[in-house]
């Protein structure tokens, strides 16, 4: 597969819906990089190794010198939002970052505006942003959107383009007909359907201009039959759903552990307090359920209770998110977990994680970014599922279960990327080291 893999040459246009806390620190972030004033801290792209070969070999090289990237220097950004701020002025107001920090990137930050938005509040009520497209219909909304796209190319000299949805998660729908078949999604599509969701038109536009799109927030967007066969069938990569960072990252970490030395859990009470506007949006319960639903699949797929109702058979898992204004995007999350041992013995475990929502999600969308554009690169289309490593919900293809082991997700990462390189797949086996030493003596 090596020499398919085309070379990461020219620009490389990174378009965020959305472009509040979490774009603009990923955006303010790869810029300070760039002048030497900070490090990309948590981008697997910019700072992890990957073991090549046997472990006698010492082969242990960036991952960004073993597989052809684009640098930061190569990338331009752009996007869209309901607020008509240019990204230094919503960075300033998201209070992620320190101001210091973002004047000494202001000239570059100032030149990023958003182009005007596709926007419904039937689906993110919280809002009442201005900068959004004339009413119209959902079709017309989605050739705007293509025109942004093209324009965009042109006048930043693109060679390539990648979308990542950081826009406000929306309210709850579920797959219905017209999402099953692309042509039933166009139909609706023009005659306005109300179940189209707006991240549903920005995902059409990108795929129809063979530009790979992946999801950061918890709605549908392109996980829909409609939307995954259209990106089969035009060749580009997608990927979803919703950024793993704060304690969903703490759970896809620990239960894995758990689970591997076959101990008990029969409660995990989890509680965040937030007070960003992503805080705001999900205080709207539609808005809640949509994250809801994404945050409680996790552990019921690594501790599989069907096969295992001794250890997990009676698991109560419960997820709480309270819109706590003080805390901005400093979110505090709490897990209880109720877990026992040898012959039924209780004990507990409490987590207090006092994370950054943005900057543990910024590295994310960065490394999304790339690893999107490589892949599409690398003639890999439709659902990238070596991705599920960043994300809650990843998205698989029909009847297939999501892996949310986090140290399984990994290992598939770096397996996909030593397959594109044609490299030996790494199984962890090991048994050759020690045939060698027999066939020595
Ligand atoms: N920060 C994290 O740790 C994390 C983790 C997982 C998922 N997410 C998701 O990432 C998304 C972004 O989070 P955030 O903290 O930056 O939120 P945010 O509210 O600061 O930013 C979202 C932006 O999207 C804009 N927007 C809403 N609808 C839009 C549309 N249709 N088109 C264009 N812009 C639109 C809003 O005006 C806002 O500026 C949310 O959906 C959030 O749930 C974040």
């Amino acid at each position: 597969m090596e020499n398919q893999v085309a070379a990461a040459s020219g620009k490389l246009g990174v378009l965020v819906p959305g472009m509040g806390a979490v774009a603009t620190t990923f955006i303010a972030g790869v810029e300070a990089t760039k002048k030497g004033l900070a490090k990309p801290i948590g981008a697997l792209t910019q700072m992890s190794n990957i073991r090549l070969g046997k472990r006698t070999e010492n082969r242990y090289p960036k991952i960004k010198d073993f597989v052809p990237l684009a640098s930061l220097e190569q990338i331009v950004f752009g996007g869209w939002d309901v607020y008509n701020e240019n990204v230094y002025q919503a960075a300033t107001n998201a209070k992620v970052l320190q101001q210091t920090q973002l004047d000494a990137i202001k000239a570059e930050l100032e030149a990023i505006t958003p182009m005007p938005a596709v926007f419904d509040r039937e689906y993110v009520k919280n809002l009442d942003g201005q900068h959004i497209k004339a009413k119209d219909t959902k079709w017309n909304w989605a050739l705007a959107l293509m025109e942004d796209i093209k324009n965009f190319k042109e006048k930043n000299n693109c060679e390539r383009l990648v979308m990542v949805w950081c826009a406000s998660t929306e309210k709850y729908i579920e797959t219905t007909d017209i999402h099953e078949t692309i042509e039933a999604f166009e139909a609706a599509m023009q005659a306005d359907d109300d179940r189209i969701a707006p991240s549903m038109i920005y995902a059409y536009a990108a795929i129809k201009m063979g530009v790979p799109f992946a999801n950061g927030a918890p709605n549908l967007s392109c996980d829909i039959p409609a939307l995954v066969d259209l990106a089969k069938e035009l060749g580009v990569a997608i990927a979803g759903k919703d950024f793993k960072t704060g304690q969903t990252l703490m759970k896809t970490i620990v239960a894995p552990g758990l689970a591997a030395r076959a101990l008990g859990v029969n409660g995990w009470f989890s509680s965040n307090i937030l007070g960003n506007r992503d805080g705001l949006v999900l205080d709207d319960p539609d808005n809640f359920k949509t994250k809801e639903v994404s945050k409680l699949s996790v552990l019921e797929e690594i501790f599989q209770p069907e096969d295992n109702p001794d250890l997990y058979g009676e698991l109560y898992h419960k997820v709480r998110i309270n819109y706590y204004p003080p805390h901005g995007d400093n979110k505090e999350s709490w897990d209880n977990i109720d877990i026992f041992g040898w012959m039924g013995y209780p004990m507990q475990i409490k987590i207090n994680f006092l994370c950054r929502d943005s900057i543990l999600a910024a590295p994310i969308v960065l490394d999304l970014a790339l690893f999107m554009d490589l892949a599409q690169r690398a003639n890999m289309s439709g659902i990238q599922e070596w991705l599920s490593f960043y994300f809650k919900s990843p998205q698989t293809a029909e009847g297939l279960k999501p892996e949310h082991d986090i140290f399984k997700q990994l290992i598939k990462l770096q397996n996909t990327l030593r397959h594109m390189m044609g490299e030996d797949l790494i199984t962890h086996l090991g048994l050759d080291y020690y045939q060698d030493l027999v066939e020595s003596l």
